[in-house]
């Protein structure tokens, strides 16, 4: 099944050294919030490097049909005019977010706490996607949303009218669910307050403090306390967005796993919420150096220089690292079928409910690559072959699932035989210039189903 129509089957083949830099393009999620928080801002926010994936201009898209001026003035450059806390208009039409639970999530809190009724929708993966985990917390600030059953979408959400303030745990690890939270919580009175056992991506409060909100993170027992006072009157920032480092993901891993490679990925973040997966290839045997550590955008960010490691060894992931990598078990899980030993991944359950059931996809496409694999409803285990180990041929289905596509392409790169995708249409949602910079490195990639 395609995400757009027509599918477009790829072919990854064993590809000779990877060599050159890797420059990939903007953060998704820094993405998504530069144009809802500019939005929620009374003047004119100004981004550059933007993420141009179809993920993002879906949520450009929403933020005009709510009332904000949205406006492309060349690559990666945007403005938003926006219409500052509780100013949303109601949507004349039904808002397709398309294949973004980002995108959907921040948007329903968005518009939860001003009086106005909106129908959100989405492509096919999307519409089996939970979002009672939002809508929940959402009622407690006076919120009614109807959805599908177990709140699917197509849903509509009617906004509370006389808001008040919120107190939630997350009872999941979910930084789309904590914001979504925060951003209802701008247009209640009073303190709103979110309270995570467990550290997730903090890219809403960063940006919330920098277009002046009143936000403060207390690191108690019960994790962190994150309380935002309501109402404030936002300020337009200039915002710059880093590249994304699960976008840098894919040839960081590629360069690990084919013969020979040597390459520069430049401003990698290194947000202590977002590098689970660098941490953990380094502790099994991988070779990235960490160059000039600087901030870029408010993110901490390296310049990495990536060699070829053809002695990596398998890995326990502890469960505690899983929000800090949770987009990076579908290519993490390649690398470990490249190093000897086994790669245990613990705490993974929430790779369930993404874009596809990515346990299962993985499993199922590794499977059919030669790998030996076992999972159960929380934990994906690899028995890797080292370095050229994996034997490939087979043609995995990628659940109109980018990071599942972009992961068994890489893998194709250093099987011996080539592995192909059924669709490499979703790759446009988050890293719509992967095939040029994949076969600028060295990659050879074909639209065919081998
Ligand atoms: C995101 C949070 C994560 C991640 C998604 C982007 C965000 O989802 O998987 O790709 O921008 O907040 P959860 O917070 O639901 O785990």
């Amino acid at each position: 099944m395609s995400a757009h129509g027509t599918a477009q089957p790829m072919t990854a083949h064993k590809s000779g050294p990877l060599k050159g830099t890797a420059a990939v393009p903007g953060d998704k999620s820094i993405s998504h919030r530069a144009l809802i928080f500019g939005a929620m801002a009374i003047g004119e926010t100004r981004i550059t490097g933007l993420l141009e994936g179809q993920d993002v201009l879906d949520t450009a898209k929403a933020m005009q049909a709510f009332g904000a001026t949205v406006t492309h003035h060349g690559p990666g450059a945007w403005s938003v005019q926006g219409v500052g806390v509780g100013g949303f208009r109601e949507p004349a039409d039904v808002i397709d977010c398309g294949n973004s639970g980002t995108g959907v999530r921040l948007i329903m809190g968005t518009m939860a706490t001003t009086p106005i009724t909106a129908t959100f929708t989405g492509d096919a993966s999307l519409r089996k996607r939970p979002m009672g985990r939002v809508t929940d917390p959402l009622s407690l600030f006076g919120t009614q949303a109807y959805g599908r059953n177990g709140g699917r979408l197509p849903m509509t959400v009617v906004g509370a009218a006389n808001p008040v303030p919120v107190r939630y745990a997350l009872p999941v690890a979910s930084a789309q669910v904590k914001s979504a939270i925060l951003l209802a919580g701008l247009n209640a009175p009073g303190q709103t307050v979110v309270i995570e056992k467990e550290p997730t991506r903090d890219h809403s409060e960063r940006m919330l403090l920098g277009f002046g909100a009143a936000l403060s993170v207390e690191k108690t027992s019960e994790g962190n306390v994150i309380t935002l006072t309501g109402q404030p009157e936002l300020r337009p920032q200039s915002v710059a967005v880093p590249r994304d480092p699960s976008s840098a993901a894919f040839p960081v891993c590629a360069a690990l796993i084919v013969e020979g490679s040597d390459i520069l990925v430049p401003g990698v973040s290194q947000n202590l919420t977002r590098n689970g997966l660098y941490l953990t290839l380094v502790e099994m045997g991988a070779d990235i150096e960490f160059q000039n550590p600087r901030t870029e955008g408010g993110e901490p960010v390296a310049d990495l220089r990536v060699r070829f490691s053809g002695d990596m060894k398998g890995i326990d992931v502890p469960a505690e690292r899983a929000p800090s990598m949770i987009d990076e078990y579908p290519i993490l899980s390649v690398v470990a079928s490249f190093a000897t030993g086994t790669t245990v991944m613990r705490g993974v359950k929430e790779l369930r409910v993404k874009e596809s059931d990515r346990i299962d996809a993985m499993a199922r496409g590794l499977e059919a690559c030669g790998m030996r694999i076992e999972e159960d409803q929380d934990t994906l285990i690899v028995h890797g072959l080292g370095a050229g180990g994996m034997p490939g041929g087979a043609t995995a289905k990628t659940h109109i699932d980018h990071r599942i596509a972009m992961s068994f392409l890489i893998a194709g790169m250093a099987a011996k035989k080539p592995v192909s995708i059924d669709d490499a249409s979703p790759i446009v949602t988050s890293f719509p210039i992967f095939e040029g910079l994949m076969t600028g490195l060295g990659a050879v990639l074909t639209h065919d189903a081998d």
